[in-house]
């Protein structure tokens, strides 16, 4: 995720710019830059890849003199992570700079409208377009000029901008992103999060949605969406640097599942439009999808899983045949697919050795591909013949959270969209995109409602091993569940399809065999409440992840995780909210290395 830094003051402002970066890189960038400010004139220094870069090409900021800057460092979304899609971007005229984080939702129609009016673009991003429009709204006052900018803007922004106008002055603009003012003596500061504050002042103001700030050496002035001058409370940091960094969590894993709500909103709020589901990033026509015999899908562990729950939506909503194969499997299968297969290739990092493999191997059978993505420019990205970004900034902990639900909410959308395309979704529609659209509401709610499990950890944490049952998409969110059990606590944790368990598994329950039970969908409740009862009769404690009024259930097992009420098409993306609690709550009791757990990468590059 983009991060953002600002400093006026005496001192030099690009030595404290970068070094506010460097405290920053945990958030995960793949260029930065600074813009400073010298006698009414701004230099731009820009970088792919590590701020260990900037500082080179900056001789650590003693190249660049000025004392009164903005820094950034860039997470791509829109464009590859290339020196002129790295931030900070320069007006036409070179009188202003601009560094933002997060997404301008309306770029393209005002790309449109500025290139119209004869502005010029250098980048591919979002971002740009901000600079041109406070470039075309400025009349001697930077205050109205950002006000009219960002009242064209629809999405989020935490902005940084400097003028050459306005020497020695930094301005902040917050809406919907995380945006800090650092309060010292003779300079002050502004950050995307504290830790790039912390070293220079711990007096901070927490600026909120719809408000702006104008920082000068002796200085802080906040005004609001009119333009009013308001005060705000000075708070004093208490934490240490490296909490900071986890923004106050303990673990980036809980971060990362506490994101989840903005990171699904992310990913879903910007592809409905009109009241229809809209891939701008799509090229897939009604008679390409007309051509299309079977969908395969393909990917590697949790990316697998959310493939598997996918399934079942897009064959419910849109009819078409879904096959998910294991990527390591699927390249050495001989499969049967040709160029009436659509393959859809899930992979968060996007460089997954053995996906890329399957990926290589069907499209050289004739398939067409369209690949699920977390990191833009990533090799399956780039192979694609269509990439759909999950915006799911980055993700630290090796055990992927927030990755695998925006997955899941990327092929929520995909179906809807096929459906929609082939004429099969009618008068469902307006009620799936209301329920796709308060999911990540709901996801807040399951975070909400499960304040029992750090002590339902404490009751699992030493057990053997755990069993996970469910039916459907309920078995797809408890394979996933119990991969992240085993992953990071490292208990022998197995999932199965609740109808198997006659076949063979019953025969290791026994007295006091945890077995986690999914059962979240109404249809078919009934049969898993019957393999709970069996379970049961064998000794088995059992914890059900299910609704708080879910009476016959709530009869039937010993423990609960609980889901809000939400339509089971879309709900798999709210049950695995309180497993990866879990998981993160037995790992915890069991003192494991959360974030890194033994043994694994973030990213299998090799097969
Ligand atoms: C999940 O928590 C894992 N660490 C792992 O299974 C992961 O999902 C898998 O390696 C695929 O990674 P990708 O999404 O980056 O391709």
């Amino acid at each position: 995720m983009c991060g953002i830094v600002g400093f006026t003051g005496k001192q030099s402002a690009a030595p404290i710019l970068l070094d506010g970066l460097k405290k920053l890189e945990y958030r995960g960038y793949d260029s930065a830059g600074i813009a400073v400010m010298d006698q009414a004139q701004i230099e731009v220094v820009k970088v792919t890849g590590r701020i260990a870069n900037l500082c080179e090409k900056t001789k650590d900021g003693e190249a660049v003199p000025g004392t009164c800057g903005i820094g950034h460092t860039r997470w791509a979304t829109h464009g590859a992570p290339t020196e002129e899609n790295a931030h900070p971007h320069l007006s036409n005229d070179g009188r202003f700079a601009v560094v933002h984080n997060g997404i301008i939702e309306n770029y393209i129609a005002l790309r449109e409208e500025l290139i119209k009016d004869g502005y010029h673009f250098e980048s591919e991003t979002d971002t740009e377009v901000i600079v041109h429009l406070i470039e075309m709204y400025y009349e001697g006052d930077m205050r109205e000029a950002l006000i009219r900018a960002t009242n064209r803007l629809r999405g989020s922004y935490a902005l940084g901008v400097i003028c050459t106008e306005e020497p020695g002055k930094i301005y902040a603009v917050r809406e919907a992103s995380p945006l800090i003012l650092g309060v010292g003596v003779g300079e002050n500061f502004f950050a995307s999060d504290v830790t790039a504050l912390v070293n220079y002042t711990r007096n901070v103001i927490y600026l909120e949605d719809g408000e702006f700030a104008e920082l000068t050496e002796e200085s802080v002035r906040i005004f609001d969406v009119l333009g009013k001058t308001i005060d705000k409370k000075v708070t004093r940091i208490l934490w240490d640097v490296q909490a900071a960094e986890k923004g106050g969590y303990e673990h980036f894993m809980l971060k990362e599942i506490m994101e989840q709500p903005g990171a699904v909103k992310a990913t879903i709020a910007p592809r409905i439009r009109d009241g229809k589901v809209f891939f701008e990033e799509l090229n897939i026509t009604q008679d390409d999808l007309k051509k299309v015999r079977k969908i395969v899908i393909t990917a590697c562990g949790s990316a697998y899983y959310a493939g598997c729950s996918g399934k079942y939506v897009i064959e419910k909503l849109a009819r078409i045949p879904v096959e998910v194969e294991l990527a390591s499997e699927l390249r050495y299968s001989d499969p049967l697919i040709d160029e009436h297969t659509l393959l859809i290739v899930i992979s968060q990092s996007g460089e997954t050795a053995d996906t890329i493999a399957a990926m290589k191997e069907c499209k050289a059978r004739g398939a067409r591909t369209l690949a699920i993505v977390n990191v833009v420019g990533s090799t399956v990205a780039t192979l694609a013949d269509d990439t759909v970004y999950t915006w799911a900034g980055p993700e630290i902990a090796v055990a992927t959270t927030k990755g695998f639900t925006t997955q899941v909410a990327v092929l929520y959308l995909l179906a809807m969209h096929f459906a929609d395309k082939l004429g099969r979704l009618q008068e469902k529609e307006a009620h799936l995109l209301k329920v796709l659209e308060s999911l990540p509401r709901k996801i807040q709610q399951a975070i909400d409602m499960n304040a029992q499990i750090p002590e339902l950890a404490k009751k699992y944490h030493s057990s053997k091993s755990l069993f996970f049952i469910g039916r459907n998409t309920d078995y797809a969110i408890a394979l996933e569940g119990a991969l992240k059990m085993k992953e990071i606590s490292y208990l022998h944790a197995e999932s199965y399809a609740a109808g198997e368990l006659k076949h063979g598994t019953i025969a290791l329950i026994e007295d006091h065999q945890p077995v986690i039970a999914v059962c979240c969908n109404p249809s078919i409740m009934e049969k898993t409440l019957s393999n709970i009862v069996e379970v049961k009769s064998r000794g088995a404690e059992v914890l059900a992840l299910t609704f708080r009024n879910n009476q016959k259930i709530l009869s039937a097992a010993d423990d609960f995780l609980f889901i809000p009420e939400v339509d089971p098409v879309f709900s798999a993306v709210v049950e695995i909210i309180p497993l990866q609690l879990l998981a993160y709550y037995v790992a915890k009791e069991n003192g494991c290395d959360i974030d890194k757990p033994k043994n694994l990468a973030k990213s299998v590059t090799v097969e």
